[in-house]
């Protein structure tokens, strides 16, 4: 993992407001982990809310409709969601193609409209469990990328892609390390081919069944930047086990035993020994640097015309 760890939480169907206190600790706990960029994608009800309870870590949205704005309803726009504090949008999340139909041209205008409005974009790609039995894996990943990266000027800089294999997500099944690492050399030379030297900026994350217990050995691999995250990143106690495992990969994670305690009953350190000392009153008491307090004042105040 040569590149900074790039760890986002995709909270996909799930959360209301309630789920704000996951959010709030998550942003101040990763203010003690700065060696890792963190990110949550929560439901585009929860943006707005997110980007004003975590002024640190970025916030993003799970899909956004490729034109600027028009006659479809039920859809969002790029430019209303960074409108809403969004810094980056998720296209073409498998559950997205599957649900939804969405082929690697629809996928690849979404991705051109965020970056259009300035948004980050994180392109997924991966392959079915048939399509790898059949040893098809890496041909299909590179038609994705093919098909769906961005290619607008200056688009390397705005893109990270999460591989996912389908057969991963939400399963509790990963693949091997060796083809992990294998998947995320042949994206990478995909990358290069697509983008030229520009590909050096562009992270690779993995994503399927990461968990705390987990992480440390998948992030170690050759070409892992990061991990895309989906049920471990619904609670600040789990999430935070695989930002510890990007940030401070020599610090040992302790599965069984609690990161935080969010019920607040016990605010002692949960890792006495090698894990952090983040207390529940620890988080709470974190300050926000100044740069972060006008931020907030400023999404507070009202929208800046875009
Ligand atoms: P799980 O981490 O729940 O397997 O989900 C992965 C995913 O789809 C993230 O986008």
């Amino acid at each position: 993992m040569a590149k900074r760890p790039y760890i986002v939480g995709n909270w996909k169907m799930h959360g209301t407001r309630a789920m704000l206190a996951e959010a709030r600790a998550i942003d101040r706990a990763a203010e003690r982990l700065p060696k890792a960029d963190v990110a949550l994608a929560p439901p585009h009800t929860l943006i707005h809310a997110t980007r004003l309870e975590a002024s640190l870590i970025g916030v993003g949205a799970q899909d956004c409709h490729p034109a600027d704005g028009g006659a479809h309803t039920g859809d969002v726009s790029a430019a209303m969601l960074k409108d809403a504090g969004a810094d980056f949008v998720i296209v073409g999340h498998s559950e997205r193609r599957a649900d939804h139909g969405e082929s690697d041209a629809l996928i690849k205008a979404k991705a051109e409209a965020a970056i259009a409005v300035g948004l980050g974009v994180i392109v997924c790609v991966g392959e079915t469990e048939a399509q790898r039995d059949a040893g098809e894996a890496e041909a299909v990943v590179a038609a994705q990328l093919a098909g769906s990266l961005p290619q607008a000027e200056g688009a390397a800089d705005k893109v990270t892609v999460a591989y996912e294999p389908v057969w991963a997500i939400g399963t509790g099944r990963t693949p091997t390390i060796a083809d992990v690492t294998a998947m995320h050399r042949s994206i990478r030379a995909r990358l290069e081919a697509i983008y030229g030297a520009g590909a050096d900026a562009v992270r690779i994350l993995y994503g399927g069944s990461v968990k705390p217990d987990n992480a440390a050995e998948l992030l170690a691999a050759d070409e892992v930047d990061g991990a895309l995250v989906g049920g471990a990143s619904l609670t600040a106690e789990s999430f935070l086990g695989i930002i510890v495992a990007a940030a401070e990969p020599r610090r040992r994670f302790a599965a069984p035993q609690p990161l935080l305690r969010m019920s607040g009953k016990d605010p002692s350190s949960a890792h006495p020994e090698e894990g952090l000392s983040l207390s529940k009153a620890h988080l709470e008491g974190l300050r926000v640097p100044r740069a972060c307090r006008a931020r907030r004042a400023r999404l507070n105040a009202t929208p800046e015309p875009l």
